[in-house]
C-alpha cells in the first residue's frame, strides 16, 4: 500500500494546470496552457521542444522566479511562490556576476547556503554555520569538477563561454541542492566537455539523489541523461504551448554512452523523440 510519504516523493515537484501569460504591447500573450506535470524526488526529466516553446518559461516557475498567471506549483508540498536555495538554477545564459571572480561567484552561493549568514535558516534548525574554510574548500571542489581550478581568479569577461557556462554549473551543484534546474545547461560546450560533463552531473545526481529538470536541445543528451522526456509542442499555430507527449527513458543505470550508441531501446527512443520534434 502506498503511504502518504509515498505519494509526496512521487509528486514531489507537482505542476497542476499551469498557464502563463504575457502582458506585450499588442495585449495578453499566453505562452503556456494547462501544464500537468508529477515530478518523483530523484527523477531527471528532460523538456525539450522548438525554440520558443515555452521551456525556459515552465524552469522559471519552478524556480520561482515568475508566478503562474493560473494554476500551482508545489516543491515537498509547499506552494513555489519565490526562489529557493533547494532549488538552484543554471541558467541559459550562464548569468555570472561580471565583478566577481569564478571562485566568488560560488563561493557567494555556498555561503548562502552553508555559511553563517543565512540567519532565519540557522534559527530554524539550530546550526552554526560553516567555517570559511570549509566554505572555501566546498567552491574549490566544485570548481575542480568542472576543470575551472586555473580560471578560479578570472572574471567573467576573461574567460570563454563554455567556461562561464561551467561556472553557472559549478556555483549550482555546490549548493547540494534538493532540486537542479538546467537551462541547456551544456549548449555552448563542445562536444568532449559536454560528454564529460554529462558523465560527471550523472554520477553526481546518483549520489546526491537530486531531482533534475533539465531544458535541452539535444535528442541523445535527453535520452542518455533521462528518466522522462516531456515533449512541450504548440498545438496549433495561434495556440499556446502546452505538454504534448511523455516517453519514459527505462534504460539501467548507470549509463554508458559508448555502450548505450548500439542499444536498440535506445535507437527507439531517440527516434520516438525525433519523430515527435520534425513530424509536425
Ligand atoms: N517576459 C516575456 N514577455 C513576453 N513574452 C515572453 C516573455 N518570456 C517569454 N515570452 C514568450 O513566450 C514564449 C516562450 O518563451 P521561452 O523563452 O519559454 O521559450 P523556449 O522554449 O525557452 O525557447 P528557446 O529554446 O529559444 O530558449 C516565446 O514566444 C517568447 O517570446
Ligand atoms: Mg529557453
Amino acid at each position: 500500500m502506498r503511504t502518504s510519504y509515498d505519494l509526496q516523493n512521487e509528486k514531489f515537484l507537482d505542476i497542476h494546470n499551469v498557464w502563463q501569460i504575457f502582458p506585450t504591447a499588442k495585449g495578453p500573450f499566453t505562452a503556456l496552457q494547462n501544464v500537468n506535470l508529477s515530478i518523483a524526488k530523484g527523477e531527471f526529466v528532460s523538456l525539450i521542444g522548438h525554440s520558443g516553446c515555452g521551456k525556459s518559461t515552465l524552469l522559471n516557475l519552478i524556480a520561482g522566479l515568475t508566478l503562474p498567471a493560473r494554476g500551482g506549483l508545489l516543491c515537498a508540498n509547499r506552494e513555489i511562490t519565490k526562489p529557493g536555495p533547494e532549488r538552484a538554477v543554471v541558467f541559459q545564459n550562464h548569468s555570472l556576476l561580471p565583478w566577481l571572480t569564478c571562485f566568488d561567484n560560488i563561493y557567494l552561493g555556498v555561503e548562502r547556503v552553508f555559511g553563517a549568514t543565512n540567519l532565519v535558516s540557522r534559527r530554524e534548525t539550530g546550526q552554526d554555520g560553516e567555517s570559511k574554510a570549509s566554505l572555501t574548500a566546498r567552491t574549490d571542489a566544485a570548481l575542480a569538477m568542472v576543470g575551472l581550478q586555473h580560471a578560479r581568479d578570472k572574471r567573467p569577461h576573461e574567460i570563454s563561454g563554455g567556461m562561464k557556462q561551467r561556472v553557472g554549473i559549478a556555483r549550482a551543484l555546490a549548493m547540494e541542492p534538493q532540486v537542479l534546474l538546467m537551462d541547456e545547461p551544456f549548449g555552448a560546450l563542445d562536444a568532449l566537455t559536454r560528454a564529460k560533463l554529462q558523465d560527471e552531473l550523472l554520477t553526481i545526481v546518483e549520489a546526491t539523489g537530486s531531482t533534475v529538470v533539465m531544458v535541452t536541445h539535444d535528442v541523445d543528451e535527453a535520452v542518455l541523461l533521462s528518466d522522462r522526456i516531456v515533449m512541450l509542442t504548440t498545438p496549433t499555430a495561434d495556440k499556446a504551448a502546452t505538454i504534448g507527449k511523455i516517453l519514459e527513458v527505462n534504460l539501467p543505470r548507470p549509463r554508458d554512452r559508448v555502450h548505450l550508441a548500439g542499444d536498440p531501446y535506445y535507437q527507439k527512443a531517440r527516434k520516438s523523440v525525433i519523430d515527435f520534434l520534425y513530424a509536425k
